[in-house]
């Protein structure tokens, strides 16, 4: 083990595809770094394409990475104790649907090297886990997109890893079955396991995880708490009765964010109190106010300019 008890460490990690028959350089990763600590669920968000599940197989080692390191449990990519000391819920995975959910586990445990007896002992428990115990004889066939993940994450606990890596687990999957799975990990947590979810929902990383790091086009743009990492400004839109070029001017020259549109004034501002600034100025010249409104914006339109913003390192 490395003297860090990081469940995942990645230092400048970078990966070049060589993609189609001219052989064209794709960067999927660029020098990446980030930490995840034990017993935390880590979120790893962005759009398709981003590269997220190019982290995760490097972090198998299943792919080499063109440089940088990355480490699971201490253990180095290409180190075969990386693999067995995770659990993996691939993205886009198919079973095959003539199986019974038991059969499947039975099935992957075997591949996995494990015997029957320990795969008896333990079948029970995980489809109790993952809510499948009712559907364990049932073929896979019959099962729903979530039943299908939930199969999948017992799947990947099989070895009763101490962390999971989870890609996409809810792509496909209905509100309830999403909810569903949401609780599993949440119970996963409070087992004193870690994961690593990979996701382009932000809906589902906010619900469940404690830290997450936005990744877009092959960089990480932001690491950090769920609360903290979409800070949006205060934003109002104040409106007139009618407004004069000096008065518009005095407002620009202190509060330099300010916007006009006819009679409307919509202003960005460090604190919501400065609001009161803006109104005491307004007053003062005497203006009349018809209305003043908090800019309402959602956490996926902050998420949205963000990633479209560019890349800018924080
Ligand atoms: N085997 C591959 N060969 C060439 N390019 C690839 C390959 N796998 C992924 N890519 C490209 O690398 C980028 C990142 O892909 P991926 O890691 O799958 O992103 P995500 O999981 O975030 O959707 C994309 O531009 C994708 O087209
Ligand atoms: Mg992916």
């Amino acid at each position: 083990m490395n003297d860090s008890n990081a469940a995942v460490r990645v230092i400048g990690l970078s990966k070049q595809y060589a993609a189609g028959f001219r052989r064209t350089p794709v960067l999927a990763l660029s020098d990446v770094t980030l930490d995840v600590g034990n017993n935390e669920i880590f979120g790893l968000l962005g759009p398709n394409g981003a590269g997220k599940t190019t982290l995760i197989k490097i972090l198998l080692g299943s792919l080499l990475p063109t440089s940088g390191t990355a480490a699971v449990n201490g253990f180095g990519g290409g180190d075969w104790r990386s693999r067995l000391s995770a659990g993996y819920l691939p993205e886009n995975h198919r079973f095959p649907p003539y199986l019974t959910g038991r059969q499947m586990l039975f099935c992957f445990g075997g591949m996995a090297g494990l015997s029957r007896n320990d795969i008896r002992g333990k079948v029970d428990s995980l489809f109790e886990l993952v809510g499948l115990s009712q559907w364990q004889n049932t073929k896979i066939r019959k099962y729903s997109k979530g039943m299908m993940q939930r199969l999948g994450l017992a799947q990947a606990l099989l070895n009763d890893p101490q962390l999971i890596f989870l890609d996409e687990p809810t792509d496909g999957v209905d509100p309830v079955g999403r909810h569903e799975i949401r609780t599993i990990l949440l119970n996963l947590k409070k087992a004193g396991k870690t994961v690593f979810l990979n996701s382009h929902l932000l809906a589902e990383v906010e619900a469940v995880c404690d830290r997450v790091a936005i990744l877009n086009k092959g960089k990480l743009i932001k690491v950090g708490p769920v609360s903290g990492l979409l800070d949006v400004k205060p934003a109002y839109h104040v409106e007139t009765a009618g407004l004069d070029e000096a008065v518009a001017l005095e407002v620009m020259n202190s509060f330099p964010t300010a916007k006009f549109e006819g009679t409307v004034i919509t202003v960005t501002l460090e604190a919501p109190r400065q609001i009161n600034d803006v109104i005491d100025m307004l007053r003062r010249r005497n203006v009349e106010l018809v209305s003043v409104a908090p800019v309402k914006i959602s956490l996926e339109e902050s998420f949205l300019e963000l990633i479209q913003g560019g890349g800018h390192h924080e």
